[in-house]
């Protein structure tokens, strides 16, 4: 390699690197919540998830979901820990029903459609999750 082209390629390094840094630290911070990780879920034991706007209350390892059958190919996925002082929701009977999220520990209740915040006291919305269902396996990855 030349001189100048030896300088090109190591100045186009040093130069890109904190764009290519900058872009990857603001999907960090993206509302789709992808932090390179993947839960994978088999939605079979939830029969409720078999019907569109069905819900159910998933906990796979350290996390807990709150799942939502939005269509024949999606399932949502929003976290089940609640924004006001993070009480999971939806780990007893009822909360989920009535086409209705509601914490118990204060009566907060959130848009089943996109997680926002219907009834106070909470005052931000659910996190969501990006999701891929496939609906031959029954499996639903989320991106925490
Ligand atoms: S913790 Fe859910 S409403 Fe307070």
């Amino acid at each position: 390699m030349e001189r100048r082209e030896f300088l090109r390629v190591s100045l186009g390094a040093v130069i890109g690197l904190p764009v290519v840094a900058s872009v990857l630290s603001s999907c960090e911070t993206d509302v789709n919540k992808v932090r390179g990780q993947v839960v994978e879920v088999d939605i079979s034991p939830y029969p409720m998830l078999n019907n569109v706007g069905g819900m159910a209350f998933v906990q796979v390892d350290n996390y807990s979901f709150i799942l939502r059958r939005a269509s024949q190919t999606t399932i949502v996925a929003f976290s089940a820990v609640c924004p006001h002082q993070g009480c999971l929701i939806g780990d007893q009977m009822g909360e989920l029903h009535h086409h209705k999220i509601r914490c118990m520990c204060h009566g907060a209740e959130f848009n089943p459609q996109t997680g926002a915040v219907t009834q106070g006291p909470a005052t931000t919305g659910l996190t969501q999750y990006q999701t891929e269902f496939d609906p031959q396996s029954k499996t639903v990855k989320i991106y925490v």
